[in-house]
């Protein structure tokens, strides 16, 4: 039973751009033992699986194949990348209950199977779907989290990096709220090599005028993925490496502070909504959400992103 235990089960639902990335990065980092990729279209994700195993004698040990619900009882982590895309015509909103019912319908196999695995959930909308997964699970609220702004505070640091010409592992810094329009920069978090970015603007001196360039910065991190999308048509690289950091620090019970996206009770005055925040993840998934000093115009902002969530959520409900 013990071996069976530490056994590091990886279920992957939805094997397109964001799933097999995402496969492909975790296959590389030799923290999983067995990656199980499942698709409403079997075929595809069987072909998916071909092109993956093929890469097997260059992977540090692991086995990659199809899978069938049953493998949801044993997984470790099950994370959800199925998401139906915007057919020509559809509503944002008629597009947003396509996906809360396939995430319903996934979790409610999830739960048929008993199984112990943390949910992490990547499809978009990310914040009202990780909502919409909880409830319908029942489980403790730790156990479905969402990548939340994961991807999103990844760029802000890069961006930050390469306006300092600093290394990026450096430069500590979040974006916090809805992974979307309304999300935000935590300014009063954002520190380079522990001093604060207020503090390290002379000593970087790389640019005239930091209040403009700041907002630049966070423009550039929220209008990524469009621009990303109108180059190539989606985004999947950052978001699979992304994802091997949430998948990882749950399988190897690191205890990383990450912004996911988690269940507010109370915290931040705020309650019955899922936003990315700091939380610790380790092997239940979130572990404790850290409630950071905001600015009283960074709580205001996450106030409004919690406000726009709710609002997409009442709509789901009608
Ligand atoms: N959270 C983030 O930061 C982030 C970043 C990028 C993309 N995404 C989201 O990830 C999702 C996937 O993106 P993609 O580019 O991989 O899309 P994709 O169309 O390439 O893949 C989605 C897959 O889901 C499958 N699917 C649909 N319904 C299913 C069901 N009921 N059960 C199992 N599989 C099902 C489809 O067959 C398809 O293969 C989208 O919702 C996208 O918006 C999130």
């Amino acid at each position: 039973m013990e071996s069976k235990r530490n056994f590091r089960k990886v279920v992957i639902v939805g094997a397109g751009a964001v799933g097999s990335t995402f496969a492909f990065a975790l296959a590389q980092r030799g923290i999983a033992d067995q990656i199980v990729l499942m698709d409403a279209n079997r075929e595809y994700a069987e072909g998916q699986v071909l092109d993956l195993v093929h890469g097997l004698p260059y992977y540090p040990p692991v086995q990659i194949r199809t899978g069938e619900p049953e493998d949801y009882a044993d997984a470790r982590v099950i994370v959800l990348t199925a998401g139906a895309k915007q057919s020509p015509g559809e509503s944002r909103l008629a597009l947003l209950k396509k996906n809360a019912s396939i995430v319903s319908s996934i979790m409610d196999e999830i739960v048929k199977q008993k199984s112990g695995a943390v949910v992490v959930v990547a499809s978009n909308p990310v914040d009202v779907l990780t909502y919409v997964a909880l409830k319908r699970s029942g489980w403790p609220k730790g156990r479905v989290i969402g990548s939340g702004t994961v991807l999103d505070s990844a760029r802000f640091r890069y961006l930050l990096s390469q306006h300092c010409e600093v290394d990026v592992s450096n430069v500590h810094a979040y974006i916090l709220g809805e992974h979307g329009d309304s999300e935000f920069p935590a300014w009063s978090m954002t520190n380079i090599g522990g001093v604060s970015i207020e503090d390290y603007c002379p000593i970087c001196n790389m640019c005239d005028d930091w209040e403009d360039e700041r907002d630049q910065i966070f423009q550039s991190v929220r209008d990524s993925a469009y621009h990303i999308i109108n180059y190539k048509g989606s985004t999947y690289f950052a978001i699979g490496m992304a994802l091997v950091r949430i998948v990882g620090t749950i399988l190897q019970n690191q205890r990383s502070v990450l912004p996911v996206s988690t269940l507010l009770d109370g915290e931040y005055g705020l309650k019955d909504v899922c936003l990315g925040i700091p939380a610790v993840v380790g092997q239940e998934g979130v572990q404790e959400i850290i409630t950071a000093p905001l600015t009283s115009e960074e709580q205001e902002s996450l106030r409004n992103s919690a406000a726009t969530l709710q609002k997409a959520l009442e709509q789901i409900k009608e």
